[in-house]
């Protein structure tokens, strides 16, 4: 049923994308404009191994470990272990050749720009691009030192930045691979008029009861609002050990304690064998009965 909305939420797209064009608006399909400078600035923060690109700025491990006691440990641990599902940030040095190695910041990671990269665009994961400048290099220095990277007087600028050195830096190698197996056909060439795209989709025809169910708008629950809002990040993909939204074997055995514990739970905060789940999904604002509905919603059956 729900590939059939999307099937027509697809046509009807297609029928809006084509009056834009109707319209006749400039540029090559005929819609878009070419991004300006400042739009470019907005999204062109990588940082390199060579330092290019960082912003100017500096942080002690001092002030990173602050930060990182109100802002990280509740999902990483003071120690950069790991709290229940959410990743360990530290340790595992030595177990690159185990049986099962313990790929951490300190053990596996290439690179510090990596690091600098990952906590500015993603970190707090509730939060992301919140962080100040100074606080990144605070905190890239803080994990580091939980790493034992660099001593607990260490100050990170953007000047000494490029003096970190991790463990594991050579043991990465180009993959050979190549993207495409045919070799490039350079002269004597195929007519490009005789080659055929044979991709086919097949779908099954809509019965007429399917077709009008399709044509009437569906009921929003009244905690899908929430859900898409917040609970979406973790219960989707099943981020950090959460259970997914649309696993019924999952759900009937958590519902197995009853609807009151399990929204107890979401209320209150738990933690069990597969993860955390923090108190409202860690959105306090967030009142009760809102919650609630987004239990609700979570728990049925479809996707
Ligand atoms: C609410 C829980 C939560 C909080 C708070 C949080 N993180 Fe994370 N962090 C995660 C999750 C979940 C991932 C994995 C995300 C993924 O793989 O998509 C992650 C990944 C990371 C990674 C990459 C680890 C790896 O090996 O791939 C780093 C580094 C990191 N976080 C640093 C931080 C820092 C620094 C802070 C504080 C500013 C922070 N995190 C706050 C949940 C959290
Ligand atoms: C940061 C990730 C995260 C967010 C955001 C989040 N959850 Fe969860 N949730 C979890 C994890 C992990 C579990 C599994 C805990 C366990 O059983 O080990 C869980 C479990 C649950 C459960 C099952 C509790 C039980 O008793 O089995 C419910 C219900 C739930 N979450 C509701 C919500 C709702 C509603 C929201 C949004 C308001 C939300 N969650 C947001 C991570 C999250």
């Amino acid at each position: 049923m729900c590939n059939f909305r999307k099937f027509f939420a697809v046509v009807a797209l297609i029928f809006i994308s084509n009056s834009i064009l109707a319209d006749g608006s400039a540029g090559y399909y005929g819609y878009g404009k070419p991004a300006t400078a400042t739009e470019i600035a907005g999204w062109d923060i990588d940082i390199r191994a060579d330092g290019q690109g960082l912003p100017p700025g500096s942080g002690s491990v001092e002030d990173g470990e602050v930060i990182y006691e109100a802002k990280c440990a509740e999902c990483h641990g003071s120690f950069g272990e790991g709290v229940g599902q959410f990743p360990v940030l530290a340790g595992g040095m030595g177990t690159m050749n185990a049986q099962r190695p313990l790929k951490t910041v300190g053990s596996y990671w290439a690179h510090a720009s990596t690091l600098w990269d990952y906590i500015r665009r993603a970190m707090p994961f509730m939060q992301p691009e919140s962080l100040e400048t100074d606080e990144v290099y605070a905190l890239v220095a803080y994990v580091l030192y939980l790493n034992d990277v660099v001593g607990d007087d260490y100050v990170m600028t953007q000047d000494n930045f490029t003096d970190i050195q991790l463990a594991n830096r050579e043991h990465f190698v180009p993959d050979p691979r190549p993207d495409v197996h045919n070799t490039r056909c350079m002269e004597n060439c195929k007519n490009a008029a005789d080659i055929k795209i044979v991709s086919i989709v097949r779908r099954p025809e809509p019965t007429p009861a399917e077709v009008a169910l399709a044509a009437e708008p569906a009921k929003p629950h009244a905690g899908e609002k929430v859900y898409n809002q917040y609970c979406i990040i973790c219960h989707k993909a099943g981020v950090a050990g959460a259970p997914k939204k649309g696993d019924a074997k999952e759900w009937n055995t958590r519902l197995e304690a009853g609807i009151a514990v399990v929204t107890e739970h979401a209320l209150k905060g738990y933690t069990g064998n597969s993860g955390v789940m923090p108190a409202k999904g860690g959105f306090t604002q967030l009142s009760d009965e809102e919650v609630r509905q987004a239990v609700q919603y979570l728990v049925e059956p479809n996707e």
